[in-house]
């Protein structure tokens, strides 16, 4: 996914850009001990004919991040609108010119040893190069995971909370160590949520099928684009309802979305194929048309982009 990051590397860190290895904190910050964080993981595409990294629908990300971090109480006082031209100087200063990851993280900074919440919290961005999360090109083996959803009344999935990836953690974990390449999560009352760090859809008898954010999954930015794709360009119906483990089964299409994973086909699970065991064409379009999007490349969804260079006429580049 990403490799260890240069020490130089330019972050946002204590309200001011300052390199990597001046971006540290202390062994017994809140968040550290207790997973009192809430991050966020953001995209961006490079986009070589027109020579602009666009980022992928920063304002949605840092939206869903200043009201997750409003459920620990955690205030992030810049607006979406001024932490995506942040992140868009930190690119800028490191000169990326290539697909990017960007972590928004806040937490809770005192440090000190006691659980209750008080006011102090901070936040950094950092962002950085990025390849293939997952290679996901030739379908994916699924595997149901023996560990349960958390429960939004236990710790809110759909915070993105530091301490709520533990459990995306010992599926993931889990998942790898049987041989599969990625966890689905059932809710304690036995129905699909989602991957360990994705959503997942199914198609059957041509519609499209999602948990519903009821089920305690993670509200997707990139589920939310596939929803859109798949309304406005392939005129599908979209269904959200609770799904039940052996729909997976019977399924004729699965795939996962996330910002990492994008649009990744799921070709067998539980040692079972999916439809045919081939990449099914639902998927494969949507695969297809979310990539265009996020590159820039459909006219439509440009709204979606923020550019993150001043762009140069095509003739002055040379
Ligand atoms: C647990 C979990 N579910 C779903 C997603 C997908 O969300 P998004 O599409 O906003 O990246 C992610 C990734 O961010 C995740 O960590």
């Amino acid at each position: 996914m990403t490799g260890q990051l240069n020490p130089q590397t330019i972050v946002f860190f204590e309200n001011r850009l300052t390199a990597l290895s001046e971006a540290r904190v202390g062994i017994l910050t809140h968040a550290l001990n207790y997973g009192t964080g809430v991050f966020e993981g953001i995209r961006g595409y490079w986009n070589e004919p027109e020579n602009q990294l666009f980022l992928l629908r920063p304002r949605e990300h840092f939206l869903r991040w200043k009201q997750n971090c409003g459920i620990l109480r955690i205030e992030v006082p810049p607006s979406a609108v001024e932490l995506s031209e942040i992140t868009a100087g930190v690119v800028r200063r490191n000169r990326y010119r290539c697909d990017v990851y960007v972590r928004p993280l806040a937490y809770k900074s005192s440090e000190r040893i006691g659980l209750h919440m008080d006011d102090q919290s901070a936040f950094a961005i950092v962002a950085m190069p990025v390849s293939a999360y997952l290679d996901s090109s030739k379908g994916l083996h699924a595997g149901v995971s023996s560990w349960r959803r958390i429960e939004d009344n236990a710790i809110p999935g759909r915070g993105k909370i530091c301490g709520s990836y533990v459990n995306g953690a010992l599926a993931s974990d889990e998942a790898r160590r049987n041989g599969f390449d990625e966890a689905i999560l059932l809710t304690e009352a036995g129905h699909v949520a989602e991957g360990a760090s994705c959503n997942v859809f199914l198609v059957r008898h041509g519609k499209l099928i999602a948990p519903p954010a009821s089920e305690n999954i993670l509200e997707g930015i990139t589920r939310d684009s596939v929803m859109e794709l798949a309304r406005q360009e392939l005129r599908l119906e979209v269904i959200e309802r609770p799904v039940d483990r052996t729909e997976l089964y019977i399924c004729d299409e699965m795939f996962f979305t996330g910002t990492m994973v994008e649009v990744a086909p799921v070709i067998r699970v539980d040692h079972r194929p999916v439809g045919t065991g081939e990449i099914g064409p639902v998927t494969a379009e949507l695969r297809h048309l979310y990539s265009q999007a996020a590159h820039g490349r459909l006219n439509a969804y440009r709204d979606w982009l923020m550019p993150v260079y001043e762009s140069v006429p095509a003739q002055s580049r040379a």
